[in-house]
């Protein structure tokens, strides 16, 4: 509900007295947002793809821009043959609107619909996807950029949100199989298809000598991306929603910036003065990189200096107290058995190749227990050891956590909601259990997810 809205419905609520009041309950009077969950086509490549998710019939997710401190009421329909609820990425919200099946809600069936209602209080770049089917509905469009806007503006000339994700097209730009076996008990199936807000290589027209916020959000359901923005004049201010407490330097050669499936960055760009010169945002892969979008300076040279920009609002972030805290060991790795239990409702891959604390836990719907129990108000190390090759972006929902030390590597101290777990790196974080509920925790690739890394921790 915007805040001129509000003004207009507890006028209203006033002029009616006492009876009014109860009559015009405030909640009665927020006009929600209407989400369709829907199946959709739109032309990717070539052809027209045809069996897409999104939140209209042909074209990607919005992008929604909530503001902090005010009420967000969505009313999310699933006009869908399948299950699905809604996740808000990164976002600290009450556990019932946290759209994580049988934990937080029951999903939606064909034709049900879900009231998401929550209040922002951190400013910054997010995201949503559905949490059940998740292979199936993210894999075929289902995710979209959420930014917190800050309370002033930090004085950019343009604010440009990026959606980077792929898709698994055959030559006909059909889908072919999501995901495979090998590709889940390994570092996950990758896309055909590159995009940057569902296009190819995208050119977006940006202000000569000005500055744009750059707001990169891997949505990908398995691709870790390797950032390059070569000579390009900028500053990383934030990571995973969350202004830098310590600084990230700006990718080198050598030193990409690594996103993985669930993160986010947000840069500051000076684009070059001069009209036409180009600034571009690419992917190191082997053997080469790959173009993600163009910057393309346009007009006269606006002379902006990158120190001209005020700071990023704070977020509200308890802080830890590590003399008194507990440390809590989990550990992601191989499945011992076959021994995952899916109840069927929210998709599963037909295997479980991972496990935490040598459990393999039910795909989307979290599984019989909690990893841990957590006491409101305490402050927690976590950590988090990864006995297998691969990478694992480990995410949490509801908290965030502040990584301490790795085994292998230096890790700024900046909040986050999902941290990238090296191979067979050990990592320890922080966090202060301050938002009670049941948190679901899980690798953010989704077929390792899907096959048994993932489970909840429980604050009391
Ligand atoms: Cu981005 Cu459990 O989710
Ligand atoms: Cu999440
Ligand atoms: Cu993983």
């Amino acid at each position: 509900m915007k805040r001129r809205q509000f003004l207009a419905s507890s006028g209203l609520a006033m002029a009616g007295g006492l009876s009014g009041l109860s009559l015009l309950p405030r909640r009665a009077e927020a006009s929600p947002l209407s989400l369709v969950i829907q199946p959709a086509r739109y032309a990717l490549e070539g052809a027209v793809t045809e069996g897409m998710v999104s939140l209209s019939p042909d074209g990607p997710p919005p992008v929604l821009r909530l503001r902090r401190g005010e009420t967000f009421v969505a009313e999310v329909t699933n006009t869908l043959e399948d299950y699905t609820a809604m996740h808000w990425h990164g976002l600290r919200v009450p556990n019932v609107m946290d759209g994580v099946p049988y934990l937080t809600q029951v999903p939606m069936g064909p034709g049900d619909s879900y009231r998401y209602e929550f209040t922002p209080q951190d400013a910054g770049t997010f995201w949503y996807h559905p949490h059940c089917n998740t292979m199936a509905q993210m894999a075929r469009g289902l995710t979209g950029v959420l930014i917190v806007e800050d309370d002033e503006d930090p004085g950019f000339d343009l604010d440009l949100p990026v959606n980077l994700r792929d898709w698994r097209l055959g030559d006909d730009s059909q889908f072919i199989d999501l995901f495979t076996a090998r590709g889940a008990a390994r570092a996950g199936t990758h896309g055909t298809v590159m995009t940057a807000n569902w296009q190819q290589e995208p050119v977006y027209d940006a202000p000569a000598g000005g500055l744009v916020r750059l707001r990169l959000v891997a949505t990908d359901t398995t691709r870790i991306y390797r950032v390059q923005l070569p000579g390009a004049e900028g500053q990383i201010i934030a990571v995973d929603g969350h202004p830098v407490e310590e600084d990230v330097p700006m990718p080198t050669e050598g030193a990409p910036l690594i996103l993985g499936p669930g993160q986010r960055a947000d840069i500051a760009l000076r684009i070059p003065g001069q009209e036409g010169a180009e600034l571009v945002v690419l992917n190191e892969q082997p053997g080469r990189a790959r173009t993600l979008l163009t910057l393309r300076a346009t007009g006269a040279d606006r002379g902006r200096a990158l120190d001209e920009l005020r700071p990023l609002s704070a977020n509200p972030i308890a802080m830890p107290d590590l003399s008194q805290a507990e440390t809590i060991e989990f550990v992601f790795g191989w499945s011992p058995e076959q021994s995952s239990e899916n109840n069927g409702f929210c998709g599963t891959l037909g295997y479980t190749f991972w496990s935490i604390n040598r459990t393999a836990w039910p795909g989307d719907a979290s599984g019989t227990g909690p990893l841990a129990v957590l006491e409101r108000g305490k402050t927690y190390v976590l950590r988090l050891r990864n006995e297998s090759p691969n990478d694992h972006p480990i995410h949490l929902h509801g908290l965030l956590f502040m990584p301490l030390a790795s085994n292998q590597r230096y890790v700024p101290a900046n909040w986050t909601d999902t941290a990238m777990l090296l191979e067979q790196e050990v990592m320890d974080v922080v966090l202060v259990a301050d938002n009670p509920g049941d948190w679901a925790f899980h690798c953010h690739v989704i077929e390792h997810q899907k096959s048994g890394l993932t489970g909840y921790l429980r604050v009391t």
